[in-house]
Order: C-alpha cells, then structure tokens, then sequence
C-alpha cells in the first residue's frame, strides 16, 4: 500500500495538460458492447479503475488490446459470458454500466447488486426502472440482477427521475439499451453530464440515432445494430477542476491545456466569487491566485450545477476562507468522509445534516491522514499542498482511482510529493 508524504506550503507555477475524462472512458468502453467488433478509444487516461473496467470487459469476453499510438482497443466480436462478477463490482459501482449493453446485445445479463461505498448508499432502482420500461424481466438472485429481453426491448416515453434529480450511469444504461430497441425511446429527465453527451455522440457514430444530446430529453430511435468506431474521449473536467483548486489554494498560477471551459460554467464562476482569476485560452486557460480567499455558498447539484465530484475540493479551498462559507451536497448528502480528515489538519468544519459549516481559518496544519474515496483523498492532497509541514496521506489507492499519478503532475510545477510503499 502506498502512502503520500507532502511537503507544505507550496506555491504552484507551470503548465498542465488534462487526461481524457474517466467518467466518459468507463461508460463509452461499456458502449463497444453494443457492436461487434473492434471499437478504437483514444484519449482513455491510465487509471486504475479503467484497467478494472477492461477486466470486467475480458471477463464477458472482449479482448482488450493497446495498439501503437496507446490506443484502448475493444475486440467486442465474442461475448460468451454476460455476467458482472461481484469480485469487479464490489470494487468499482461503475461497472453497473454493462447492464444496458449486455441486456440489448445479449438478451439476457446477470450483474453483481452494487452495493453501497463511502459515498453513500447508491442505490441503482431507477437504472431497473428504466430497463422494465424498455420491457426488460427482472429479478434478483443471490445477491446479482438478473435482467431479460429474449425477444429484444421496446421503445417507450420513459421518466427517469430521482430523489435526487437525474442519475448519470442510469441515463447511461437505458440510452445503450434504447439504441437497438424496436421503435422510438424518449427519456426524459436524462442527465446532461458532458460525459454522457460525449457517450451519446460515440454512439451516433457507432451508428445509433439519438437527438437531444446535452439536454434532459432525449429521443432514440431505435437501429437493428451497431457498428465499432473509433472515439475520442473529451478532457476530465473534474481533473482539470481539481488542478485549478491547487492553483487558488497554493495562491499559485497554473496553465491549463486540453481544459474545455464550456463544460465547467458552475465551476468557473465559483472561483471567480472565490477571488480566483480564471482566463479562457485556446485550448485551455490560465488560473491564478493572488488576494485573500473570499468565502462563498456552494450547493452540489446535477449538471450544469456545481459537480459533486469537485464539493471535497472547494470544501479544502473554502477552508482557508476569509470568513464562513456553507457547502449542501445535494446529489450524495452523505459524501462528507473529508470533513474529519480536514479538520485534522485545523479546519474548523461543522456537519449538519447534507451540509458543512466552514469557518475559514489562518492556516492549514499538516497530519497523517487518511484517504477514503476518490475526491475525499484529492482534498487532502489539495490540504496537504497549503498546510505548514509534511502530511502523509494513507490509502493512496483511492486517489490512483482517478487521478493518473498525480504526483508526477503536480510536482514538476513546484509540489514535493513523494509516493512511499509500507
Ligand atoms: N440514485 C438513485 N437511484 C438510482 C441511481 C441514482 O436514487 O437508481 C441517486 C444516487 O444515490 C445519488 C443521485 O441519484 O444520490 C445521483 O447519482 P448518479 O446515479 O447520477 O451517480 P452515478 O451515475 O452512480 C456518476 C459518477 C460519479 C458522480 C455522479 C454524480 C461515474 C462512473 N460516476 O455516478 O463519479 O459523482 O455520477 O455526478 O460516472 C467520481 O468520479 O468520483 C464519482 C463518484
């Protein structure tokens, strides 16, 4: 297991290119399900959470292949066992995503019962809900989803909205259902994550024909099949959202390339409010910190609201704020395991209920601390950057999930992060 030791203060200067989004590479590599064949990804970033996708994907079959430019190929020709495994499942939610594709080209799939992780309970009903609509038998057996359409599915008007608003992989398993579905599909409330635009545009090229890309409503009409593309996978706005948080909490200045400003408005105009100067360029952008931290209200919400996939990060940031600032996490109110971590390190954060009070504070104090998900353990490591003295961070494994060896990233731009195996 590996642990980080992080030097502070460190004030962040240079340039960063993004990797391609994880949350568009995981549900486009489920999409090359849908067609036979050998589907070229380009721009899928080297995680491990991907690598633990591409075995999920071997398991049912695929051969799983890098060709000479690091390209991810899927060979999609053979799928002979459409189960996801709990071994997978248990260790990445995101594997639910195979459900749609395997249900629409196999016409029957047995997928692990996700169940719940740090963030929260994540249940996966309104996914079900969705696939019944489309005419699909299914039940529960031991623990896996056992999902059926021997006679294939049926476009139908579908509501896909939660408690929470709309589900992003849930949006993604229905719309790959829907592709090959006899008739016309409507789903309304869809999310309108760019990473599910990016997955809906892979598919049109694959052949499929959805309308609506981007908005809560979209219309397929169902094709008789689909065929491999290659796709490039847009940049990870949530990456390039944590680098521009290093940035403002290192009162540093980062370039960004390969950054798509369009897809973090909510984003962008936080840090603004923050005190965070935020300059559009060609293919990225220049953020950069040079006054006081100003306090700010954050409420998480579905795209193009604040993401909560950035609330732990702006929750370090904030922290340092001059003043009080509330952050209400409105899509996972449970996603909190930061705060104590953080005040560890001499925050003053008080949890009430789906909400955190931060009473901004002089300075950040280093600790050992301990990583628990995936942004939890990056707002740590954003902590660790401002924080007087050398705070080590357990679990780096959770971070690795998501951020390509972050370390390498952010040191050649003035961080001292060591990686240490104990
Ligand atoms: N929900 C239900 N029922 C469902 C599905 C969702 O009640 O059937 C609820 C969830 O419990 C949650 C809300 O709806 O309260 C939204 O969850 P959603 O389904 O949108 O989340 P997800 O699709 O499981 C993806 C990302 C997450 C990201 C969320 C929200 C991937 C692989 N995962 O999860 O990313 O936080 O959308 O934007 O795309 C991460 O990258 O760190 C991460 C957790």
């Amino acid at each position: 297991m590996d642990i980080f030791r992080i030097e502070g203060p460190a004030e962040l200067s240079g340039s960063v290119t993004i990797n391609g989004s994880k949350n568009a590479s995981l549900p486009i590599m489920a999409a090359a399900i849908l067609a036979a064949g050998k589907s070229i990804l380009s721009s899928v970033p080297r995680l491990s959470d991907i690598s633990l996708f591409g075995r999920l994907l071997k398991r049912l079959g695929c051969k799983i292949s890098k060709n000479a430019n690091g390209d991810l190929c899927i060979d999609s020709t053979t799928i002979d066992n459409p189960v996801g495994e709990y071994e997978i499942v248990r260790r990445m939610r995101a594997s639910i995503c195979i459900l749609g594709p395997l249900l629409a080209r196999c016409g029957r799939v047995e997928v692990s019962m996700p169940g719940g992780c740090a963030i929260g309970d994540r249940p996966v009903d309104i996914h079900l809900r969705g696939l019944r609509e489309l005419g699909a038998k299914i039940h529960l057996k031991n623990g896996y989803i056992v999902a059926e359409a021997p006679n294939g599915l049926t476009g139908k008007d579908i509501f896909l909205g939660g408690p929470f608003g709309s589900t992003v992989l849930g949006t993604a398993n229905v719309l790959m259902a829907a592709t090959l579905a006899k008739g016309k599909t409507v789903i309304e409330s869809a999310a309108c994550e760019p990473e599910m635009a990016d997955l809906a545009n892979c598919l049109n090229r694959m052949g499929a024909k959805i309308k609506g890309i981007g908005s809560p409503r979209l219309i397929v009409e169902g094709v008789r099949q689909l065929h491999p593309a290659e796709w490039k996978v847009i940049p990870d706005r949530i990456e390039a959202g944590t680098f521009m948080v290093a940035a403002a909490i290192t009162a540093g200045q980062l370039r960004l390339h390969n950054c798509r400003l369009d897809d973090m408005m909510a984003v962008v105009d936080k840090l603004r409010n923050i005190g965070v100067t935020v300059e559009a360029e060609e293919d990225g952008c220049v953020v950069a910190r040079s006054g006081s931290i100003k306090p700010a209200d954050i409420a998480t919400q579905p795209y193009p609201g604040f993401p909560t996939d950035l609330q732990a990060q702006f929750m370090a940031l904030l922290s340092l704020g001059e003043g009080n600032s509330v952050i209400i996490e409105k899509v996972f109110p449970d996603r909190f395991m930061h705060v104590a971590e953080l005040n560890r390190m001499a925050a003053n954060l008080r949890k009430e209920g789906p909400a955190v009070i931060i009473a901004g504070v002089k300075k950040l104090i280093a600790a050992s601390v301990m990583a628990s998900d995936l942004r939890a353990s990056a707002a740590l490591v954003l902590a660790g950057l401002a924080a007087e003295g050398t705070t080590t961070i357990s679990r780096v494994y959770h971070i690795d999930r998501g951020y390509e060896r972050i370390e390498e990233r952010l040191n050649p731009v003035g961080a001292k992060i060591s990686r240490e195996s104990i």
